[in-house]
């Protein structure tokens, strides 16, 4: 299907986007004007809806828009980083297993990757159920850019969204499912983005979100200590269900294994 954004510029004007940029076997370059004469561009089917880049506040920020970063990300740290934060074997099938279990994708519904990165949820759902329609939204062009190439080589048609979690280019309840790996520890401003999801949410849709909480070992909290100043943010279970409650969810599931914490939330 195709997919209707909110122009950043007008929150009453929609921008189409034919289903034809999620095709990632064909490139797709042009741009999309509004009726207010906004223009937004597609590179290589990337949908930029950034007019420049966001200012870094954090060295974790920052990193996610280099070029190493994205090429190594998935391979050397995500796929491997399970195992070791949970102390057990925790391959990634595992986390995509309970990530479908939860998200429970149906046909004809529309998800989002938040904080998408290289789209490794996202590609998991197009994967779990192919007529759903996925957004992988990063403001890094960097992480679209890899996510693109994994997604082409997958053969997996998704849409890829360059824009801020702080203020996504959507309607409000457009969302049958959000899904979130790994980004909640790494935002500058989680209350603003968990705020914005629960506007794009539908009320009958559920969040899946993988976090880092605080680890209960003294060694560990001095390495999150440290880890803190570079910008990632750890909060104790409670603290994380504080944080969800106060931008209007509900913890539905939980379970934690190590300092990794699965969520589902509901919109209260
Ligand atoms: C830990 S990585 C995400 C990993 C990915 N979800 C996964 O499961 O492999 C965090 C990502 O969030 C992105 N990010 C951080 N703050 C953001 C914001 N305000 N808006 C959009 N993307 C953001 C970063 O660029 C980075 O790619």
């Amino acid at each position: 299907m195709s997919l209707e954004l909110k122009s950043p510029a007008n929150e009453r004007i929609g921008i189409h986007i034919p289903e034809e940029v999620s095709n990632l076997s064909l490139p797709f370059n042009g741009s999309f004007a509004t009726t207010d004469g906004d223009e937004y561009r597609v590179k290589n089917n990337i949908i930029d809806m950034m007019e420049k880049d966001p200012a870094f506040s954090t060295i974790a920020s920052s990193t996610n828009h280099w070029k190493l970063t994205a090429t190594i990300y998935e391979e050397l740290w995500r796929k491997r980083s399970l195992s070791l934060l949970t102390g057990e074997d925790f391959p990634i099938e595992k986390e995509h297993e309970l990530l479908i279990e939860w998200t429970e994708p149906k046909a004809g519904g529309v998800y989002l990757d938040l904080g998408a990165s290289t789209a490794l949820y996202a590609r998991a759902l197009k994967a779990a159920q192919p007529e759903a329609d996925i957004v992988a939204l990063d403001f890094s062009t960097q992480m679209l850019e890899e996510a693109r190439m994994k997604a082409e080589a997958d053969e997996t048609n998704i849409y890829l969204v360059r824009a801020d979690g702080r203020e996504m280019p959507f309607f409000s309840k457009t969302f049958d499912g959000i899904v979130m790996g790994g980004t909640l520890n790494e935002l500058s401003e989680p209350t603003r983005v968990l705020h914005e999801a629960n506007r794009v949410l539908k009320k009958d849709g559920s969040f899946f979100v993988m976090h880092l909480i605080k680890s209960d070992a003294w060694y560990g909290r001095l390495l999150q200590e440290s880890i803190g100043l570079g910008g990632i943010k750890f909060w104790t279970k409670g603290e994380s269900n504080d944080l969800f409650s106060q931008c209007g969810f509900q913890v539905d599931k939980q379970i934690t294994r190590g300092i990794v914490c699965f969520t589902r939330l509901l919109p209260k």
